[in-house]
């Protein structure tokens, strides 16, 4: 977890890689790198998703190559296999919780309520991703939760923003913010990855103005 927490309050931003096509997804990952950002999520919400992550975890061995939408404890065992160093997850599950920990692997799980929170607590988790974040309250809830769950640190994503970064960013239990504004599918398919290398250096120079 320590080389990964390293990477998360240095560079304070995780973006998403999404894609049918590995070749692209490298190519995503390739930009994201350029613009400074070594912390990726690959999300399982395409068939080649883990072809994409595979490719890249192999590519890229000094980025921290995570998976995200990961929701049960067999797609946690396959991403382990396909070389993710760390698992995302939009919810709670304790089951992949147990899988993550066997093997060693950092895990996010989503929480939205106090409730969750301390469901996750309980299983000896310190660091969660508040998810969605815009909807359950942002910045605001983070507070909230942050005054009563003193050790725990959030990563807040959905519905962030680099005109709302700076607002999660400022309240101190936040690690970092993931978002899929950083790897835009007009980009994407424009094949403009200079678009997403240009994203990723304004993302750590608002993260750190
Ligand atoms: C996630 O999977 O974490 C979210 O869908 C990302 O939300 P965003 O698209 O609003 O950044």
């Amino acid at each position: 977890m320590t080389d990964l927490i390293q990477s998360l309050e240095a560079k304070r931003v995780v973006p998403l890689v999404q894609s049918d096509d590995p070749k692209t997804a490298l190519k995503i990952s390739e930009a994201l790198l350029a613009g400074g950002l070594d912390v990726l999520e690959v999300v399982l919400r395409t068939d080649a998703a883990l072809d994409c992550l595979e490719a890249i975890a192999k590519e890229f061995p000094d980025a921290h190559v995570g998976a995200g939408t990961v929701l049960s404890a067999a797609q946690s065992e396959e991403v382990i296999r396909r070389g993710a160093s760390f698992i995302v997850s939009p919810g709670l599950d304790a089951a992949s919780v147990d899988v993550a920990n066997g093997a060693g692997i950092p895990i996010l799980p989503g929480i939205s309520t106090a409730t969750e929170l301390q469901q996750a607590w309980n299983m000896g988790l310190r660091t969660v991703k508040l998810f969605p974040a815009s909807l359950v309250g942002g910045p605001k809830m983070l507070k909230a939760l942050s005054s009563v769950y003193r050790d725990v640190r959030f990563m807040p994503t959905g519905g962030v923003n680099p005109a709302n970064l700076n607002d999660y960013l400022a309240v101190p239990a936040v690690l970092a913010c993931g978002g899929s504004w950083l790897t835009p599918k007009d980009a994407i398919e424009a094949g403009d990855f200079g678009a997403i290398t240009k994203l990723a250096k304004d993302a750590i120079t608002i993260a750190h103005s």
